[in-house]
């Protein structure tokens, strides 16, 4: 099967309608990717790895090399979807030239095929340069959890009049300086639903409403293998309690000498 491309994922919204959704989720290892890879049309190796994988309290402290590890390891596992890696905090506001620099090696050192970093109007000349030498670059406006330390949380952005306002124009800003989609993430609904009607490129929301493009969740949070699972989180299955259940039983075998049993045994050739 030929991999999915960035033009043509950009392509499924014409003139401002998307026909079929974009199916987006996380990975970060290459066995997660193989599983998920024929269901999605997009695999984003995100900076959630920073506290899902990593145990960080946030993904400020993410790196440039945690990201290119990562992200090397999904595109070796995935066939069909598009790889998008997140560019890390600190590896892109300085300049337009610190985010080639840093999104050039991402793209040399994995094979994805493009990147996604936060911000609205301040990034918009990042994004513009970017795109014209090269590198597809996704958005993400709404919540930016990289801004942690000036949001002082994670609750839902643009509750206000003034604040849903600033969002949609620094969606407007990232969808001028070329992004080939962007991410919404943590918005009301009617934010979403402007954001989603006044750019021409795809929205892939998370926290934002079905008013989007698409749809992206963090593959732990919806597996049920994340403690945290915030509201807009749907658990399609339970995997920390099979997890749990399969080191109960293997931890009661040992102590009780059952296993290994004659099933695991290798055995003389005579
Ligand atoms: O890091 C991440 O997983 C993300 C998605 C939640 C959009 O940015
Ligand atoms: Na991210």
């Amino acid at each position: 099967m030929k991999r999915l491309t960035i033009p043509a994922l950009r392509g499924r919204k014409v003139d401002g309608v998307t026909a079929e959704p974009i199916v987006v989720l996380t990975a970060y290892t290459a066995r997660q990717a193989q599983l998920l890879d024929p269901h999605c049309d997009m695999l984003l190796v995100g900076d959630s790895l920073g506290q899902v994988i990593y145990g960080l309290p946030s993904s400020v402290p993410v790196t440039l090399e945690m990201m290119a590890a990562h992200g090397a390891a999904v595109v070796r596992g995935s066939y069909h979807s598009v790889v998008i890696i997140d560019m890390p905090f600190g590896s892109y506001e300085a300049s337009p030239a610190q985010a080639f620099e840093s999104a050039s090696r991402l793209l040399k050192e994995t094979g994805a095929a493009g990147v996604k970093l936060e911000g609205g109007a301040a990034m918009a000349e990042t994004i513009a340069f970017l795109a014209a030498r090269g590198i597809p670059v996704c958005g993400h406006v709404g919540l930016t959890p990289q801004a942690i330390n000036m949001l002082g949380g994670y609750g839902p952005r643009g509750k206000d009049e003034a604040e849903a306002h600033k969002i949609l124009e620094d969606a407007r800003a990232v969808a001028d300086a070329g992004c080939f989609a962007m991410v919404i993430e943590g918005v009301l609904e009617p934010v979403a639903a402007a954001i989603t009607g006044a750019v021409p490129c795809p929205t892939i929301g998370i926290g934002a409403s079905p008013r989007c493009d698409g749809q992206v969740l963090v593959t732990e949070d919806m597996l049920g293998l994340f403690e945290r699972t915030p509201r807009f989180v749907k658990r399609y299955a339970d995997i920390a309690a099979t997890i749990g259940e399969a080191a109960a039983d293997y931890a009661a075998e040992v102590r009780a000498r059952s296993f290994p049993g004659d099933d695991q045994l290798y055995r003389s050739k005579k």
